[in-house]
């Protein structure tokens, strides 16, 4: 037996810690899979995306632990197999960890110097984020195109909408006041207010009116719309809390878009809640906000509106934010939409928080500085 040269030995051992720590601080997954099937290695970026601690990652077979995720079992197998190296950045998703994380996968040969293919080496990238940015970018489309149409629209309908609604006036004072008709009359009348009312909140989503910029107290908007709700929910058993944190400095904002934010998302609430319940509305800073991975961190304020309704059924959560969803039987479905847009021209974010039963949180997030 040679003897062991404990200086090699030691170098060695530095220079496989040098490897590790390497492959370690590789911020997307990294999996090496053997060509008999064994998986050899497994970074820590690969455990947070695949749910399989070190541990039980290697020495483990691929496609027993993985068996789920055919596409992933098909691409190493066939760059074991042909040396290729195979990327697919659409059709990969990891279940593991219970959620479903959309990857963008690259499975490269492990060849040797000799030439031989001794296995593949995976890397993973969570684009989880990448995927969020794109829905949000295709509900702004929709929503813009939405808008520019329902503009046009509503400004035909808004002329002969007024005729008509002179009309059933002029009408209304022709019958005396015991005929039957009279009740026709209003019915018209109040129904072409109703038409009213959503092509004034249409032509809203529509306007192509900028921001104007001011600075903005908050809370004195967030008080004035409590004091007028209060009053208009005299009767009902409603609780109002407010939790303000007083350090909130003013903020630069368009003081009329947020009051109708806030009265929207309040009086959605109040709906919600019916004859009894717990508004409660809370705001406080968040310091270390990052709103995007890649983007720097900016201080912003948070402000919650909560109620403890009826909640809002899973499969309704990702309508709500669509121009005329709405389950109330006067409802325009047109009050989030405006909202979103609100939140969006402010630079901030607005997210929704609902179990059936239990109630809903909506919060919204807004940059302290424009
Ligand atoms: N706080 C809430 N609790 C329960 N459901 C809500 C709440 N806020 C909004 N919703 C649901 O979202 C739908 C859309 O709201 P919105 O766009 O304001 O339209 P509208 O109030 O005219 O129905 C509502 O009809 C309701 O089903
Ligand atoms: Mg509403």
């Amino acid at each position: 037996m040679l003897p062991i040269n404990p200086t090699t030995e030691k170098m060695q051992k530095q220079r496989d810690d040098y490897y590790a720590t390497v492959i370690d601080s590789v911020g997307d997954g990294v999996i090496v899979v053997a060509s008999s099937g064994l998986i050899t290695l497994c970074n820590p970026a690969a455990e947070e995306i695949t749910g399989f601690s070190k541990r039980q990652a290697q020495g483990a077979l691929f496609e027993k632990l993985f068996a789920l995720e055919t596409t992933l079992l098909e691409m190493v197998s066939k760059t074991i197999r042909t040396g290729i190296t195979i990327s697919d950045h659409e059709n990969v998703v990891v279940r593991s960890t219970g959620r479903i994380i959309p990857v963008a996968v690259t499975c490269y040969p492990l060849v040797m110097e000799s030439g031989e293919n001794i296995g593949a080496i995976l890397t993973l990238k969570d684009i989880t984020y990448i995927r969020e940015l794109e829905a949000a970018v295709r509900q702004s489309d929709r929503l813009s195109t939405l808008g520019t149409l329902a503009a046009g629209l509503a400004h035909e309908v808004k002329n002969p909408l007024g005729g008509i609604k002179g009309a059933a006036q002029l009408l209304e004072r022709e019958f005396d006041p015991e005929s039957e008709m009279l009740e026709y009359t209003r019915v018209m009348i109040r129904e072409t207010e109703r038409i009213d009312h959503i092509i004034r909140e249409l032509l809203e989503l529509a306007s192509p009116r900028g921001l104007r910029l001011a600075p903005v107290n908050l809370h004195k908007i967030l008080g004035d719309i409590l004091l007028l709700q209060q009053h208009a929910a005299a009767g009902r058993e409603i609780a109002f809390i407010k939790h303000f944190d007083p350090s909130i400095p003013e903020i630069m904002a368009d003081e009329e878009m947020l009051t109708r934010l806030f009265l929207n998302l309040i009086c959605n609430a109040i709906d919600a809640m019916g004859e009894d319940g717990r508004l409660t509305v809370s705001s406080r800073v968040l310091s270390d906000y990052r709103m995007a991975q890649n983007e720097r961190r900016s201080r912003m304020v948070a402000i919650e509106v909560g109620d403890d309704g009826p909640g809002i059924p899973q499969q309704d959560l990702e309508n709500i934010w669509t121009p005329f969803f709405s389950t109330k039987s006067g409802g325009t479905g047109l009050g989030l939409t405006i909202c979103h847009k609100i939140v969006q021209e402010h630079r901030g974010m607005i997210k929704v928080e609902s179990s059936p039963g239990h109630g809903t949180k909506f919060t919204v997030l807004l940059p302290l500085v424009q």
